[in-house]
């Protein structure tokens, strides 16, 4: 089975081709980035004509890579959400459409199983079940995966996500958009123990995080101090040491919680090195194992929608003619695979 991935949720437009038992054919990817860079973050307008003039040249290509034409497809698989709506608009009207065209079943793909599933692309992949936590842009959740499509969320940011705290405590620093990875790579010259950031919410019981509260406290230590090249650098770390301690100390209790040994991280920030570090020590000091995508399926791309597609296909999954996005999609609402 050969399925055409389509990701067009944000500010990346993603295409790939996964085939079940050769793997990744081919993949591309379009950041817009420097399009929205002027404006300190995304503009939903722009990223949404900039998807309707990169997807279809893209998907063009992704199948001239592969050496396939349409005719060598199963399916087409498209994010229809959780995302901005013009640009999930797009990604779903072109797969919905294509999948028209060329007599192909189409099917809705939830973005954040697809950022869940994308270390199955790895050679290393994960058993079930697993404790996720999921890092992006836009959601910051733990949840407890039993197989695909069985998640109980067991704890999630009540305010900002851990992608969106790091790009804005990078504008506060007059990094550019997006400011996560700038920022991680200032803190590289940082020093530990010169500032000292809370650790939110992990002085109660429960697994759901806050991170509005470190941008303030962030802003706050930026106006104490001088403003030297050392003195950024050091408050970026400190910064990223708060975040990644209070994800590693929430992802410990939730592993405790479930009794699960393997713990998966997937979304923009697990390309985070400090992170990963620093759950790799936690789950060497727990015998257990982490897992994550590689650096470019971390962030959104075409190649982990093919494949969570390709699971809800061979579910008999598939969408009727009606394109439909849906900005809001819980993930516990999907529904369990039995492949
Ligand atoms: O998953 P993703 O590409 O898009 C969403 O679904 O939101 O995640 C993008 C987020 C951005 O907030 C970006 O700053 C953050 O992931 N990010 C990072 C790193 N790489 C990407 N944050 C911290 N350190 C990184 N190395
Ligand atoms: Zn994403």
């Amino acid at each position: 089975m050969r399925i055409l991935g389509i990701e067009t949720s944000c500010d990346e437009t993603g295409v790939a081709i996964f085939d079940d038992e050769k793997g990744l054919l081919s993949h591309e990817l379009y950041s817009q980035v420097k399009l929205h860079a002027d404006y300190g973050g995304v503009v939903p307008e722009l990223a949404s004509r900039d998807h309707v003039k990169k997807t279809i040249p893209l998907i063009k290509e992704a199948l001239k890579k592969a050496g396939l034409t349409p005719a060598d497809l199963d399916g087409v698989a498209y994010t229809a959400g959780p995302g901005l709506v013009g640009a999930l608009l797009v990604g779903a009207t072109i797969g919905r459409s294509l999948a028209y065209a060329w007599d192909l079943p189409a099917v809705a793909v939830h973005h954040m199983e697809g950022h869940l599933l994308a270390p199955m692309l790895e050679d290393n992949a994960p058993e079930f079940p697993f404790v996720a936590l999921l890092v992006s842009g836009g959601h910051t959740m733990l949840v407890e995966v039993k197989g695909i499509g069985d998640y109980q969320i067991l704890g999630e940011s009540v305010d900002d996500a851990a992608g969106e705290a790091f790009d804005k405590t990078a504008k506060l620093m007059g990094l550019d958009y997006p400011g996560g990875p700038l920022l991680s790579k200032l803190a590289e010259k940082g020093t530990q123990g010169r500032f000292k950031f809370p650790r939110p919410m992990t002085d109660r019981p429960g697994l759901d995080f806050s991170f509005s509260g470190l941008k303030t406290f962030a802003a706050n230590t930026i106006r104490a101090n001088e403003d030297d090249e050392q003195t950024r650098a050091d408050i970026a770390f400190a910064f990223q040491e708060a975040v990644v301690d209070t994800l590693a100390i929430k992802c410990k209790r939730a592993l405790k919680q479930t009794g699960l040994k393997r713990l998966v991280i997937a979304g923009g920030v697990s390309a985070n090195k400090y992170l990963r570090q620093e759950l790799e020590a936690l789950m060497t000091k727990m015998q257990g194992e982490v897992f994550y995508p590689r650096t470019e399926f971390c962030t959104d791309n075409g190649a982990m929608i093919a494949y969570a597609g390709m699971q809800r296909l061979k579910n008999q999954e598939t969408t009727d003619l009606a394109v439909k996005a849906y900005p809001r999609w819980p993930i516990d609402q999907l529904e369990p695979v039995n492949n």
